[in-house]
C-alpha cells in the first residue's frame, strides 16, 4: 500500500488531483488543506465520510482518503518534529509517501496577486517548510507547480509579447516576474532545483499557464465568463478591454501532464503545461456565445485589475519530448459552460 500526499487538496487543482489518485491507483491519498479558498471534500467527492477523529476526516468505503483540516505548515511541523506523527495520529500502516504534490499556496486570481501582494508572499513561507521537510523525508517523486507567472513580464507586453518558452528563465540572468506571486514561484523552482541537485531527490516543476475547468470558482476568469453567458447577459462584461490574452489548458490536460512529466523530468527543472495559443478574452466570450448561439454586446470593465497584456507558451520543448493538450478550447469552454448552466 501505497500513502500519497496532496496538500492543498481542496484547492481546484489539489481536488481534481485527489479524485485522479484515487480513481487510477489504489494508494491511500492523505489530502491537506486549511480551508482558506478550497472547499470541504464532502461537496466534492462522490464517495462519504466513514470515520472522524479530531482534524481527520476518512473518506471511502475503503478508507483511503485521509482529509486533514489544518495548516499545511503545521502538518510539516509536526511531521517533522516526530518522524512517526502520522502513524501514531492518523493511519498505523503508514511508512512513508511515494508521491508528494504541493498545491497549498495563496493564489487567488488577479485581484488578489494585484491587491494584497504581501498575503501572497506568504506562499514563500508554505514553500520554504515544503522543501526543508522533502529534503528530509525524501519522498520517491515531488511536483511542485511553478507558473507562468514567475516569465519575465517585460516579454508579456503588447509590442514585445513572446511566446514564453522555458529558457527564458534563466537563473544566472534573471527579469522582472509577476508581483510576489511570481516571485515565490521562481523561488519554489530554485529551491526545487536545489533538493534535486543537493539532496538527490526527484523534482519535478511544471508552469502551468491558465488552466482553468468545471468546478473552478468564480474568481478565475473562464467560469465567470461562462456564468453570465450562462445566464445570457447582455452586455457581456469583461475586465478590462478584453484584448488582454492568456494560453487557456483545460484541468484534465494538467493532470494529464503532471503524471506524464513525472516519469521524465527528474531533476527539478520545469516544463510549461499550456496549448501554444494566444487567444484574449474577447475571443473566449465569443466563443462560448458561438456555442450558446448569441451575440450579445460586449462591456468593458476598465477600472478592473487585468494583470500583463499577453502570456502564452511556447510548447516546443514538451511537444518535442512527446506530450500533447488533447482538449480543444471549444470543446473546454463547452464543459465549463454546461457546469456554470447546471447552476443557473
Ligand atoms: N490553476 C492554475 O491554472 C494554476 C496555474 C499555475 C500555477 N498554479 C499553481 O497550482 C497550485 C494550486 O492552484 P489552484 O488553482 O488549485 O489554487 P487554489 O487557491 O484553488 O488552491 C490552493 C489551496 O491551498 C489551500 N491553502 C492555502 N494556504 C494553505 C495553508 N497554509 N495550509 C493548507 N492549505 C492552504 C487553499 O485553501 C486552497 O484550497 C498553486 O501553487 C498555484 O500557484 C495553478
Amino acid at each position: 500500500m501505497h500513502f500519497h500526499l496532496v496538500s492543498g487538496g481542496c484547492g481546484f487543482v489539489g481536488r481534481n488531483m485527489v479524485k485522479r489518485l484515487y480513481q487510477t491507483t489504489q494508494d491511500k491519498i492523505i489530502f491537506v488543506d486549511n480551508l482558506s479558498v478550497g472547499t470541504h471534500p464532502s461537496t466534492w467527492l462522490d464517495t462519504e465520510v466513514v470515520r472522524k477523529d479530531g482534524d481527520l476526516e476518512v473518506f471511502g468505503p475503503d478508507e483511503r482518503l485521509l482529509f486533514l483540516h489544518q495548516d499545511f505548515r503545521k502538518f510539516l511541523r509536526d511531521i517533522i518534529d516526530d518522524e512517526n506523527y502520522i502513524r501514531k495520529t492518523y493511519a498505523p500502516d503508514f511508512e512513508r509517501f511515494s508521491d508528494v504534490f504541493h498545491f497549498a499556496a495563496i493564489v487567488g486570481g488577479r485581484s488578489t496577486i494585484e491587491g494584497d501582494p504581501m498575503k501572497v508572499a506568504l506562499d514563500l513561507s508554505i514553500d520554504a517548510e515544503f522543501f526543508y521537510w522533502i529534503t528530509r523525508h525524501k519522498p520517491d517523486r515531488t511536483l511542485y507547480p511553478s507558473s507562468s507567472a514567475a516569465y519575465p513580464i517585460d516579454l508579456q507586453t503588447e509590442g514585445d509579447a513572446i511566446a514564453l518558452a522555458e529558457s527564458d528563465i534563466n537563473f544566472k540572468k534573471m527579469g522582472e516576474p509577476d508581483m510576489t506571486y511570481g516571485w515565490s514561484k521562481l523561488t519554489g523552482e530554485f529551491l526545487a532545483k536545489t533538493a534535486a541537485e543537493h539532496y538527490h531527490l526527484s523534482v519535478t516543476c511544471i508552469r502551468p499557464f491558465s488552466g482553468y475547468g468545471e468546478d473552478q470558482d468564480l474568481t478565475y476568469p473562464i467560469p465567470a465568463i461562462a456564468n453570465r453567458i450562462a445566464n445570457r447577459e447582455d452586455p457581456v462584461e469583461v475586465w478590462g478591454t478584453g484584448k488582454q490574452g492568456r494560453d487557456f489548458v483545460h484541468i484534465d490536460d494538467v493532470l494529464d501532464c503532471i503524471f506524464w512529466a513525472m516519469d521524465r523530468v527528474t531533476d527539478g527543472s520545469a516544463i510549461n503545461i499550456g496549448r501554444g495559443e494566444l487567444l484574449s478574452f474577447i475571443d473566449i466570450i465569443k466563443t462560448m456565445c458561438a456555442i450558446e448561439g448569441y451575440d450579445p454586446e460586449i462591456e468593458q470593465l476598465l477600472d478592473k485589475p487585468v494583470g500583463v497584456f499577453s502570456r502564452y507558451s511556447n510548447m516546443d520543448k514538451v511537444h518535442e519530448m512527446g506530450w500533447r493538450a488533447k482538449i480543444s478550447v471549444r470543446e473546454g469552454m463547452r464543459r465549463v459552460l454546461e457546469a456554470q448552466k447546471g447552476k443557473v
